[in-house]
Formats: structure tokens, sequence, C-alpha cells
């Protein structure tokens, strides 16, 4: 690592993780721990360790999705933003699979909530505290964001939605010195599918990457300033080619692809 890049990492005092109770965002703190080594990682989600469980951060229970849970957050942020520079990481999120149903808005208009409103609560949050200290975030959006997904059209709207929005933030950031990062993981063997209604294995693993194999390809995107990383090389090529698809023919593509997995 060179100083440049070290002294880059070694600034941050503070890293607020949403969802680091499993899965991607999980693995962000391990790898952050060795980064930063003088920064508090505060992580935010529902489920706090139970006991005997030991985990390396700070755990903050809230539902991202409640407005009373929003609130008293507001006021824990007078306690977390202490010090010195803050790395925000927006990765909080869930998908529900099958065709759209009226019985199902509710669930639906939750998952906007949490993928939508609640990275962008966070970011109007701590974006005073950032210009005045310091900060970087990145948003965890999704492959599912480059293209309409069938199946998964209210989830992949909600990644469309965070990919479109980090990449503005990059330019409208520039010149506070806070860069963001929109990370767009492919499948990646996590919770997500069982929570998003999957049944079995969907991720096949010549196919799927790891948790930590999305945070490594993360960090050094946010290392080199770049708005968006697609994570993985395979994902890389796919969207590559679907970016550029005639929009009607890309969804119909996709739709073939996901009625292909089946609940
Ligand atoms: N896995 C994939 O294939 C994949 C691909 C592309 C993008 N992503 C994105 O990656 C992010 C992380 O997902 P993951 O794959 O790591 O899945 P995961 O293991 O299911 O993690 C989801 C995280 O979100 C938290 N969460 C859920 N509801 C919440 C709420 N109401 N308030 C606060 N936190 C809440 C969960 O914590 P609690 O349950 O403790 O609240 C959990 O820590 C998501 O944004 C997902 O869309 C995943």
């Amino acid at each position: 690592m060179s100083l440049r890049v070290m002294s880059f990492w070694k600034k941050f005092r503070t890293i607020v993780i949403t969802g680091a109770s499993s899965g991607i965002g999980a693995a962000f703190v391990p790898k952050l721990r060795e980064k930063c080594p003088d920064a508090h990682i505060y992580g935010l989600s529902r489920r706090v360790p139970a006991e005997g469980e030991t985990v390396d951060y700070e755990a903050i229970s809230v539902d991202l999705t409640d407005l009373t849970g929003l609130q008293r957050l507001e006021e824990d942020f007078s306690r977390i933003f202490r010090n010195g520079p803050v790395l925000l990481i927006n990765n909080s999120g869930y998908g529900l699979y099958g065709p759209f149903s009226p019985q199902d808005v509710d669930k639906h208009l939750n998952m906007i909530d949490l993928n939508v409103k609640a990275p962008v609560w966070m970011v109007g949050k701590a974006l005073p505290w950032m210009r005045r200290e310091g900060g970087a975030i990145i948003n965890v959006a999704s492959t599912a964001g480059f293209q309409p997904t069938p199946f998964l059209s209210t989830y992949g709207a909600t990644k469309a939605f965070l990919l479109h929005w980090s990449m503005g933030l990059h330019y409208d950031l520039k010149k506070d010195g806070i860069r963001v990062l929109a990370l767009c993981p492919g499948p990646t063997a996590t919770d997500f599918f069982k929570r998003a209604g999957f049944e079995g294995k969907v991720v096949p693993d010549a196919f799927g990457q790891t948790s930590e194999e999305v945070v490594q390809a993360a960090l050094r995107a946010l290392e080199k300033n770049r708005s968006l990383v697609v994570s993985g090389w395979k994902n890389k090529m796919l969207m590559a080619v679907s970016s550029k698809l005639p929009k009607a023919f890309g969804t119909a593509v996709s739709a073939r692809v996901l009625a292909k997995i089946r609940q």
C-alpha cells in the first residue's frame, strides 16, 4: 500500500455501516479494522448481537424503515460524530422476488424505505459533519440497477436509483473533498436470496462472489476515488453488454433469466 493510500484510510475516526449484522456489511468490518486502526466502527441494523456473541463493532439497534427509529438515531449522531472524518457505508437492503402483486404493496413500500429513503436520510444527516471534518460514502447498489428486472421490479428500480444517485453525488460532493462510490455487486453468497423469497441454492459457485471479494473491490475503488465499481470480472463483462442493449430488449433478456430462478 502506498503512503498516500495508507494516509487516506488512517484519517477516518468514525465508520458507520448499515447492515453490519450479516453478509456484505459484516465483511466490511475486519477489512476496515485493518485499514483504519484509529476508527470507531458502528454497525446499524435491527439485530443486536446475542448474548455471548462477540462482534468487532459497536452495535446500534435500529429499524431504518421506521421514522421513530430514525429520530432516535439522529440523537445518537451527536455521540457518533465526535471527531474527525467519517466513512459512511449504506449497505442495508433487501429484495422481493415474484411478479408485482397488490397484496404485497406494503412490503414493496417498506423495501423502498430501506433501499432508497434510508441512504438519502443517512447522507443528509451526516453531510454537515462531513463537510466540516471530511468523509467518504459507499452506497451498496447492485448489478440489478443496470437494467429493468422483471420479477424483482421494485428491487431493481431501488438499486437503479442508488446507482444513479450515488454517481451524481460523486460530482456534487467533489468540491467538499467527499468521495462517493456506488458499489454494484452481482450475485453474492449471503442471506439475501433466502430473505428475498428464493428457495434452494441460487448462486452457482462458478458465478457468484463471496462478500469478502465484494468488499475488496469496494475498498480498492474508493482508494482510487472511482464513482462506480461492479465487483468481479464476470459481472463487469455482463454489465458492459447489458447497459448497451436497447431497454426493451434488455428487459426481455432479464425476464427470461429471472423467470428461470424458481421460488
Ligand atoms: N447478495 C447479493 O447477491 C447482493 C447483490 C447485489 C447487491 N446486494 C446488496 O447488498 C446489500 C447487503 O445485502 P447482503 O447480500 O449482505 O444480504 P443480507 O446478509 O441479507 O444483509 C442485509 C442486511 O440489511 C440489514 N437490514 C435489513 N432490514 C433492515 C432494516 N429494516 N433496518 C436496518 N437494517 C436492515 C440486515 O440486518 P438486520 O436483519 O439485523 O436488520 C442485514 O445486516 C443489500 O443492499 C443488497 O441489496 C446484495
